[in-house]
């Protein structure tokens, strides 16, 4: 998937039903800024033009001290732009974003990682990274956390942005209006791959979700191929188990993203190149030459033990 050319996301784009509440309020704004903007302008060239003084006319104008009514008006009409724009805000706050109640849980957990990002759908045990899958037509609570500095989430077609703190979970109502393809990245400087830090949102139909799910949970074991299983062997024999997570394997660790799934992504090194197993290949022979500064270090492998472990990780569907 090119994600450049496939999506198109501004930030009038409605990607969730509280995009839609922030996306009137901002037209509201921007038409009451061009009517003012236009009486400005209309009085300001009118007046530069009406009061122009001639060659000769060296005389004063007329000179006016107050006038109470002149007063008053312009007083109460920006009072009342104010008053009208300060209660809209509150209420699409108050719509967009209430507290949750006590009992409620997650519906996802987003942990934010220099530089990816790492989505645990609790209940299920499921956990991914970097590609987030929601359910469309549903209000979903999500919990935003950081394991190291201070990130934040930001899906444009979502609207809302949200900071994540270590230490200090915050959470974020998301209702997806309509199944699609959205496109986010971290919104708050955290370190040198701050801007290849991309979040790929999909939003699917509530079946198509709950197979998704499914399909999550069961462990994928299937090695096929030779190259396949030598990638396998020289995978839990190397580095990447200190790191990285295989569900029903020996790869426990969770430091790195989750990889039980990983060839069902798109995008490798969140959204920085396609997903396929030549590309895969070279971002384990040395993942700086991708991302400078990346966690992940260059594991001296050779071309050949690098792609059979791709391979092995290209077959975990
Ligand atoms: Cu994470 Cu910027």
């Amino acid at each position: 998937m090119d994600i450049k050319s496939d999506i198109t996301n501004w930030v009038f784009t409605i990607g969730a039903s509280q995009n839609k509440s922030i996306v009137d309020l901002h037209l509201l704004t921007l038409v009451i800024s061009f009517i003012i903007a236009s009486i400005v302008t209309f009085l300001l060239v009118a007046i530069l033009f009406k009061f122009r003084t001639g060659t000769s006319d060296e005389a004063l104008p007329a000179q006016v001290r107050g006038n109470v009514i002149l007063e008053i008006v312009w007083t109460a009409i920006p009072l009342l732009i104010v008053t009208v724009l300060g209660v809209q805000t509150a209420m699409v706050m108050l719509e967009v974003n209430p507290p949750p109640a006590r009992n409620r849980h997650p519906d996802v957990i987003v942990n934010a990682h220099q530089w990816w990002w790492e989505y645990r759908y609790p209940g299920s045990g499921v956990v991914t990274a970097n590609e987030l899958v929601l359910p469309a037509g549903k209000n979903l609570l999500l919990e935003i956390r950081s394991a190291d500095v201070v990130h934040s989430f930001w899906v444009i077609a979502f609207g809302q942005k949200m900071d994540a703190i270590p230490g200090h979970p915050n959470t974020m109502w998301i209702k997806p209006t309509k199944p699609g393809t959205y496109l986010g990245k971290c919104a708050e400087f955290c370190g040198n791959q701050h801007s290849l830090m991309r979040i790929i949102a999909k939003v699917v139909p509530p079946e198509q979700f709950d197979s998704w799910l499914e399909k999550q949970k069961a462990p994928e074991g299937a090695v096929g191929s030779a190259a396949s299983q030598r990638g396998k062997k020289l995978f839990m024999a190397a580095t990447c188990v200190e790191c990285h997570r295989v569900a029903a394997t020996e790869a426990l660790a969770e430091i790195g993203p989750d990889l039980t799934h990983i060839a069902q992504r798109t995008t490798l090194g969140a959204g920085v190149i396609p997903n396929n197993t030549e590309n895969l290949t070279r971002w384990i022979m040395n993942p700086q030459e991708f991302k400078p500064g990346v966690n992940m270090p260059d594991m001296r492998l050779t071309y050949d033990e690098a792609r059979d472990i791709a391979t092995y990780l290209e077959s975990l569907q």
